[in-house]
């Protein structure tokens, strides 16, 4: 296996043969040397900086019904919320002032927030913030309104594919589209958006074979960020009392995605460190360079329950800063508040 692992990380490719192989063959051996060329190849590219994103939960409306979701259309336990324009911008505020150079804007699909509404907000952010990055992750709508929060200053825009497999991401998503979540990746990178694809790990019926197409996905789509993390079951969902993902098997797949596209920024997730409290740690090791804090208001905090167990629900901003940047710096790491766009467009 070893030499599988050299030639993946020589040439950035492996058959998709060989790439089942691996992952049928991962002992704790192979597993160690996997991370450490994945480790050496960000290295590389990236250094030691870990890239610090501010995210802010801004609705859990949504009106999809994906059956993993805590904060599915269905769920009526949800507590529903909803922040003002000046509850988001005063949460950028704190995070500027903390530090944070990039905010994350997520939430449900929401058609409260109609395109006027999010373009007020992301341009009233890149006004009132200097140099700063605007993410957005509200999943999918047409190529128009992509264009419009483009031309508002968005910047980056995470939409994971949630599963290559087209039979099962029909069985997890009804009345949703695989070909319209593709298309969407298709149509943000073509605006010009830095874009951000990603799956689950450990989804009910999930086999290797279903994480090799979603590793030659991306490797086709070659998107700047991509963004795994294990799944984990949320008691008001109809996968309630399904098996979690586990952060063993998202360290390895984070290891194979950092060998297929070197430059990609790759976080180590919330659900990460939720599944595992060293789970962020272990994630940075196999190859992950970025980390997303949670800015939004602690009362809300709670109620974007995506999953059972989600951590830093109770902790201020301040507190969370704090906490990442020791738990990075104990993983051999650096904290790096700037932008930290893909080293394609970075200026130095
Ligand atoms: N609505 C946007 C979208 O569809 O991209 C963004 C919000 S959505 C809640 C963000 C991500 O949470 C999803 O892409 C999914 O991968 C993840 N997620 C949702 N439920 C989860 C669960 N039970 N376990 C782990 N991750 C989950
Ligand atoms: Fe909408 Fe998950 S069901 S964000």
């Amino acid at each position: 296996m070893k030499k599988l692992i050299d030639e993946l990380k020589d040439s950035n490719n492996l058959s998709p043969d060989k790439l089942l192989l691996l992952l049928n063959n991962m002992d704790n051996e192979n597993k160690q040397y996997l991370h450490t060329k994945a480790d050496e190849t960000r290295l590389h590219i990236y250094g030691d900086k870990v890239y610090m994103r501010g995210l802010i939960e801004f609705t859990n409306f949504c009106k999809n019904n994906c059956k993993y979701c805590g904060i599915r259309k269905g769920n009526r336990q949800a507590q529903r919320y909803r922040l003002s324009k000046e509850e988001i911008i005063g949460c950028c505020a704190e995070g500027y002032r903390l530090g944070y150079r990039t905010f994350v804007l997520q939430g449900g699909e929401d058609n409260f927030y109609t395109d006027e509404r999010i373009m007020d907000i992301v341009s009233t952010i890149k006004s009132s913030f200097d140099d700063v990055a605007v993410t957005l992750s509200i999943g999918e709508k047409t190529y128009e309104t992509y264009k419009k929060y483009f031309d508002a200053g968005a910047d980056r825009y995470l939409l994971r594919h949630e599963t290559n497999s087209r039979e099962l991401y029909d069985r997890l998503h009804p009345n949703m589209s695989y070909d319209n979540r593709i298309r969407c990746l298709y149509d943000l990178k073509d605006i010009g958006y830095q874009i951000g694809a990603g799956f689950m790990v450990g989804l009910p019926g999930q086999t290797n074979e279903d994480f090799v197409k979603d590793l030659v996905f991306l490797k086709e789509l070659q998107p700047h960020m991509v963004g795994i993390g294990p799944f984990m079951p949320q008691s008001d969902t109809p996968l309630a009392n399904e098996k979690a993902g586990t952060a063993d098997k998202t360290c390895i797949l984070l290891s194979l995605i950092r060998l297929i596209l070197p430059e990609v920024l790759l976080p180590a997730t919330t659900a990460l460190g939720s599944i595992d409290p060293k789970g962020r740690e272990q994630g940075l090791k196999a190859g992950a360079n970025v980390v997303m804090p949670n800015l939004s208001p602690i009362g809300v905090r709670e109620k974007y329950s995506l999953y059972d167990g989600k951590i830093c629900t109770g902790d201020e901003a301040a507190q969370c800063r704090h906490c990442i940047e020791n738990r990075i710096k104990s993983a051999g790491y650096q904290v790096d508040m700037s932008k930290g766009d893909h080293i394609s467009l970075q200026n130095n």
